[in-house]
C-alpha cells in the first residue's frame, strides 16, 4: 500500500484533510499526480447523503486531470510526464456485451466508480480525486490533448462526457433542436457541445438570471421555465431535450416542449419519477436518461474539444476550500463549475 493526502467526509457537512491509501502499483496500472479536479453535483449528493462509519470512507471527485508519475510493468500508452485526465469510472469486466460495444459504462456487471465503488479485483472501496494522487488502471485513463487547459478540461470527464454520449446517440448536429435544462455544470457543457455539432440550441433556466451567459456559451434562444408564455411558445419544438436539473421534478414541462418523435433525455436527478402517459403520447415522444460514457466516446469527446477549443467555465479554488465550494454549489453560485487545484496538498499543513 501507498499513501497520499485528500479531503474525506468527516460528516455530511464538511470534508476534512486525511491520509488517503492507496494500493500497491499493478501491471497495468498508471500513478496520476492529480492536479485538477471538478466538483461534481454528485459529489454534492454523495457527501451531504453520507451517513459517516462504520463504511467506507467517503473521498469524493470523479473528474480529473494530472501527470502521470508512474507506469506498472504492462503498461504500452503512457509515459511517465504525460498529462492525463480520468472520468468517473475506472474498471469494467471488459467482456459483456456493453463493454465490447464500448460502452463501458453500462457495463453488464456494472463499472467500477471512481470513488464509491468497489475495486474488481481486491474488493477495496474507491477512493476519488479529492486527493494528490490516484492510480488507475490504464485503459480508463485518456492522454489529455495538447491545447486543453488541464483545468478546465477536468470537467469534460464526467459533466462533459455525461452529456456529450446522449447528444450523439440522439443526432444533436445542423437540423436539429436541442433545449438544454438547468445551466449549472453539466448544462452550460450541454450547450458548448450542442452549439459545436451545429445544433439549433436553446437553455431553459428558472429566471432571466444567466441569460446573458446563455447567449455568451453561444445558446440562440432563452425560456425562462417558470414563465407559462415562453414554454408554451415553445412547444413540441425540440428533438432534444437534456434535463440535468439536479433536485426531483415534474418532467411534464420538460416533455412539453418536445417535438414530434423527439426525446427527452434526464440525466440529472435520476431518482424515481412520475409519468403522465399522455405527455408522452401526444407526439410519440420519447423518455431517456444516459451516464458518463464508453472508452471511445470519452475519447470522440476530449478530441472534439480539443478541435473546437471547449473547456468548461471554472472557477479555481485551492483544495482547502473544498468546503466553500460545496456550500456555494448547493446554493447554485457558481458559474459554472468549481475545479480544485490539488497542489495545496503538498504543503504539509493547510
Ligand atoms: N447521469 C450521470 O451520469 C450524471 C453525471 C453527472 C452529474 N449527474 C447529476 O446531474 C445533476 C446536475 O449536476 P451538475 O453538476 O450540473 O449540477 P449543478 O451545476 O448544480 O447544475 C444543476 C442545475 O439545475 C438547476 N436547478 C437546481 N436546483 C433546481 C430546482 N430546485 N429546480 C429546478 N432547477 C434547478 C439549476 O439551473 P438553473 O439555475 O439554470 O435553473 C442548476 O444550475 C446532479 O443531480 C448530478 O448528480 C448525473
Ligand atoms: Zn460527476
Ligand atoms: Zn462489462
Amino acid at each position: 500500500m501507498r499513501t497520499t493526502v485528500g479531503w474525506h467526509a468527516a460528516d455530511a457537512a464538511t470534508l476534512q484533510r486525511a491520509p488517503v491509501r492507496r494500493r500497491t502499483l499493478r501491471p497495468d496500472d498508471i500513478a496520476v499526480r492529480v492536479d485538477y479536479c471538478g466538483v461534481c453535483h454528485t459529489d454534492l449528493h454523495a457527501v451531504r447523503g453520507y451517513r459517516g462509519e462504520p463504511g467506507p470512507m467517503l473521498v469524493p471527485g470523479h473528474e480529473f486531470t494530472g501527470v502521470v508519475t508512474e507506469v506498472g510493468s504492462e503498461v504500452a500508452g503512457f509515459e511517465i510526464g504525460d498529462p492525463v485526465a480520468v472520468g468517473n469510472i475506472v474498471d469494467s469486466c471488459g467482456d459483456c456485451a456493453m463493454c465490447r460495444a464500448g460502452q463501458e459504462n453500462f457495463c453488464r456487471e456494472f463499472p467500477t466508480l471512481t470513488y464509491g465503488g468497489t475495486d474488481r479485483r481486491d474488493g477495496s472501496a474507491t477512493l476519488g480525486a479529492y486527493s494528490r494522487e490516484y492510480l488507475v488502471r490504464d485503459r480508463f485513463a485518456y492522454h489529455l490533448p495538447d491545447g486543453l487547459d488541464p483545468a478546465g478540461a477536468a470537467p469534460l470527464l464526467c459533466a462533459g462526457i455525461t452529456v456529450w454520449e446522449p447528444l450523439r446517440a440522439l443526432g444533436a448536429g445542423p437540423g436539429t433542436r436541442v433545449a438544454v435544462v438547468g445551466l449549472g455544470g453539466l448544462g452550460h457543457l450541454a450547450v458548448k457541445l450542442a452549439v459545436a455539432l451545429g445544433a439549433e440550441t436553446a437553455v431553459v433556466s428558472r429566471s432571466r438570471g444567466k441569460a446573458t451567459d446563455a447567449r455568451r456559451l453561444g445558446a440562440h434562444e432563452f425560456l425562462v421555465s417558470t414563465d407559462d408564455s415562453d414554454m408554451n411558445a415553445a412547444g413540441d419544438s425540440f428533438d432534444i431535450v437534456i434535463d440535468t436539473i439536479s433536485v426531483p421534478h415534474d418532467l411534464g414541462p420538460y416533455l412539453g416542449l418536445v417535438a414530434l418523435d423527439g426525446t427527452l433525455s434526464q440525466v440529472g436527478y435520476l431518482g424515481p419519477v412520475t409519468v403522465q402517459t399522455t405527455d408522452l403520447l401526444i407526439g410519440r415522444k420519447k423518455l431517456g436518461s444516459a451516464g458518463s460514457g464508453g472508452r471511445p466516446a470519452t475519447s470522440a469527446l476530449l478530441d472534439f474539444c480539443a478541435r473546437h477549443d471547449i473547456t468548461a467555465d471554472i472557477e479555481v479554488l485551492p483544495s482547502a476550500r473544498v468546503n466553500e465550494a460545496l456550500d456555494r454549489l448547493e446554493r447554485n453560485d457558481v458559474r459554472y463549475r468549481f475545479v480544485l487545484d490539488l497542489s495545496d496538498l503538498d504543503r504539509s499543513s493547510i
